[in-house]
């Protein structure tokens, strides 16, 4: 059995898989390994939105980064396709950001105006256009910031293909793998440990999700990062309910293919535990009555939980260890990290090609932004 490679790649969530993709593209020998299987964690718990101007809002490097990773969505739907065969259900189908108080109207109508100034696409859709366009809409809602450029994938298959496309390209996946900790000399790291034996390789990339600040513990290392669970569930409908995506303040709805929803979700910051509660998803349903009252209608699918990482500044950690040489860290993506996961791929592959990375993409993403103790 192989034991050393090129970089070792720990999680296979969506960002592990997208970082084995692009690495194995460029020829690179890559192995993942997962101390679970494949998509198991938050990356399959996602609704799979590309909401780069519904969630993050405003001009900043993370905005910019999300817009990035939008822009790549079609082709890497087009290359997964003919690399796997797996329809990664890319739709660029927009979303409508409701407003339900005179307060949103209003906050609304100015991150419109703030947004345009960026030269991004969205106008506000008033009360009885918006009835037209989407008659399911609850007449209490307003009106809504439409954005036509958002739009959305299956985050489970997005997952797999780009771990079935790195597969194709060479790399190997190894699962039920659990990294326990790294092989270290002076301040090099050459490897892992994990429960079925030793591997090196001349890089490390911690893609664990919100499970990296545990592993990266075992190097000394101190990220702040903490778990957001989240509840979601789906329901069908004998048509399509709804065009685009309907998001609101309290919850979102997702349109699927067949006529499944997806509504999701819940944010209970500090909890690792993956139970569905009835108060979560009673909740969520209340809440997506309030804006497509037909929901009440539907026929139950199922519920489920996953775990987003998050940052105490809120920006995900991309980068290499600024005193641990070739370990690199991606994490922390939060509530993006389906839609930031082909940017990622190819920030991290860059840094480990020793290409230089957009100069505001570096200093907001480094790892030493908040002081990393290392023991
Ligand atoms: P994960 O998918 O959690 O993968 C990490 C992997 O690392 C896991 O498989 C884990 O087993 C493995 N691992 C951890 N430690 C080790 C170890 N020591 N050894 C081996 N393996 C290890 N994002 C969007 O962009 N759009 C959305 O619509 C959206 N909706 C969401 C809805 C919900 C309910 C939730 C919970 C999240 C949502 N997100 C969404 C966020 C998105 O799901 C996450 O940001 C993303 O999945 C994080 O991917 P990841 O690969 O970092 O983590
Ligand atoms: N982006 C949706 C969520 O994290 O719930």
């Amino acid at each position: 059995m192989r034991t050393h490679y090129d970089v070792i790649v720990i999680g296979a969530g969506v960002i592990g898989c997208s970082i084995a993709y692009h690495l194995s593209k460029r020829g690179k020998s890559v192995i993942i390994l997962e101390k679970g299987s494949t998509a198991g964690k938050a990356s399959s718990a996602a609704a799979g939105m590309l909401g780069a101007q519904t969630e993050l809002e405003e001009d900043s490097p993370l905005f910019r980064l999300g817009k990035q990773s939008r822009t790549m969505f079609p082709d890497l739907a087009a290359d997964l396709k003919s690399l796997t065969g797996i329809d990664i259900e890319y739709e660029k189908n927009g979303i409508y950001k409701v407003a339900r108080t005179e307060e949103q109207v209003v906050r609304f109508q100015s991150l419109i105006n703030a947004q345009n100034q960026l030269g991004e696409e969205t106008h506000w859709v008033a009360a009885e256009q918006l009835q037209k366009g989407e008659p399911a809409l609850s007449t209490d809602v307003l009106g809504a910031m439409y954005i036509p450029n958002d739009g959305q994938v299956s985050a489970t298959k997005l997952t797999k293909a780009l771990a079935q496309a790195a597969v194709t390209l060479g790399a190997e996946i190894r699962e039920f793998t659990e990294v326990h900790r790294f092989v270290k000399e002076g301040v090099e790291i050459k490897g892992v440990e994990t429960n079925s034996g030793l591997n090196r390789a001349e890089h490390v990339v911690v893609a664990g999700g919100a499970w990296s600040e545990t592993l990266l513990k075992e190097a000394g290392v101190n990220l702040e990062t903490y778990p957001v669970k989240g509840e979601c569930f789906s329901v069908k409908t004998r048509k399509r309910l709804i065009n685009g995506t309907i998001f609101s303040d309290d919850c979102y709805i997702v349109p699927k293919a067949g006529g499944r929803l997806i509504i999701g979700a819940t944010e209970r910051p500090g909890l690792f535990d993956e139970t569905v509660t009835l108060d979560g998803i009673s909740r969520l349903m209340e809440a997506a009555k309030k804006v497509v009252p037909g929901v009440g209608e539907a026929e139950w699918e199922k519920a489920w939980a996953g775990i987003r990482p998050q940052t105490k500044d809120a920006l995900p950690y991309l980068g290499e260890h600024p005193e641990l040489k070739h370990l690199f860290v991606a994490t922390g993506h939060y509530r993006n990290g389906i839609l930031l996961a082909p940017v990622t791929g190819e920030v991290i592959a860059d840094l480990i090609d020793g290409i230089a990375i957009k100069k505001d993409w570096n200093s907001a993403f480094q790892m030493n932004r908040i002081p990393v103790q290392v023991q």
